[in-house]
């Protein structure tokens, strides 16, 4: 089944093609550069570039697919969570198109597409496994009971990892998207210069919090300012990267051994951080878990994923009409 997919929901125009778990073609068209400017991602310019970008992405994707559109089977789009004015692009011209090609229309949650991703990597890979979804909006800790089956088992209080990561990378001049470029520069820090906080929650011991830790950050940087003393960006991006890495980490660790999974993912943005896939690795192969994360480029926002997930949101029949409507928010389950 060839499915035309559709990814508007931040800063990435993508387009894709698959057939299953395969993918034909993926196209991604980031704003990235435009945004840094500003230090985050400005909503208004997003939604409006992605107005720009859609049609030639999809032709795009479309032709190095080596097909025409007449044979596309269906057309599948991100419809939530994420920025309302980005998604909403991405959903009326999937509307439209699949309107006018006479196909279906398969909604797509994001966070499930980013679970997805691993069935690029893995062709074997199959539910139930326990996943840990960490991205720029979103920390949780799920049960994928099946492809479109979850249980949220822990999320985060406050900011999610790669929210932490951005802001904190902020305060310390490093430019956007923060956690990239901490996380490179993290490689050659210390992380037992500076002290910060280990955050914990009390009332579910599988929940995250990361406030704390990306305030201590920040008030860090002022006090040395303030006595006039130099820091170490390298050593404080190590520091942090290293708390964050502990929380998620340890977390996870103790879900799955609660919950009695041996098979463990990764996905989100975050899960392109180094010390994150280092340190899993080693913690799984002593444990005798398996271990699976995607690909780098299926980590970030991509269109692929979304072809893959909406191929099992088709098999259960999570097909849509014309009057699909997209939303900031909406939880995976
Ligand atoms: O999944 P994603 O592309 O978009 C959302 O759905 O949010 O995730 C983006 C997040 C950003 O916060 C970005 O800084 C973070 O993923 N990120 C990383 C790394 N690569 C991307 N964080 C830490 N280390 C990385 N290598
Ligand atoms: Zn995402």
């Amino acid at each position: 089944m060839k499915i035309l997919a559709i990814e508007t929901s931040c800063d990435e125009t993508a387009a894709a093609v698959t057939n299953g778990r395969q993918v034909l073609s993926s196209v991604v068209a980031s704003q990235v550069e435009e945004h840094r400017i500003y230090g985050g991602v400005v909503p208004e310019i997003a939604s409006r570039r992605h107005a720009e970008a859609i049609v030639r992405i999809c032709e795009e994707a479309v032709n190095q697919a080596g097909i025409s559109l007449n044979e596309i089977d269906a057309v599948a789009v991100t419809y939530a969570p994420g920025l309302i004015g980005a998604l909403l692009v991405g959903v009326n011209f999937a509307k439209g198109l699949s309107l006018s090609l006479k196909k279906p229309l398969i909604p797509v949650h994001h966070l499930r597409s980013h679970i997805a991703a691993n069935y690029i990597t893995y062709p074997d890979l199959s539910p139930p496994f326990l996943c840990l979804l960490v991205s720029g909006g979103h920390s949780h800790i799920i049960e994928v009971l099946d492809y479109t089956e979850f249980r949220i088992v822990g999320r985060t209080r406050d900011d999610a990892a790669g929210e932490c990561f951005d802001k904190a990378a902020r305060a310390m001049g490093l430019p956007y998207p923060g956690g990239v470029f901490l996380d490179k520069i993290a490689e050659g820090g210390n992380p037992d210069i500076y002290k910060l906080p280990r955050p914990t929650v009390s009332d579910n011991v599988y929940d995250f919090s990361f406030s704390g830790l990306k305030t201590a950050v920040v008030n860090l940087i002022h006090n040395h300012k303030q006595k006039g003393e130099e820091i170490s960006i390298p050593d404080l991006a190590a520091t942090l990267r290293q708390r964050v890495c502990d929380m998620l980490i340890e977390n996870t660790l103790l879900a799955s051994k609660d919950l009695g999974y041996k098979k463990i993912v990764l996905s989100g943005g975050v899960s392109a951080n180094s010390e994150l896939r280092r340190r899993m690795d080693e913690e799984c192969r002593s444990h005798s878990y398996s271990l699976y994360y995607p690909e780098l480029k299926y980590c970030g926002d991509n269109a692929a994923m979304v072809g893959v997930q909406a191929y099992y949101e088709y098999q259960k029949g999570n097909v849509s009409s014309e009057d699909l409507n997209a939303f900031a928010t909406l939880p995976i389950n």
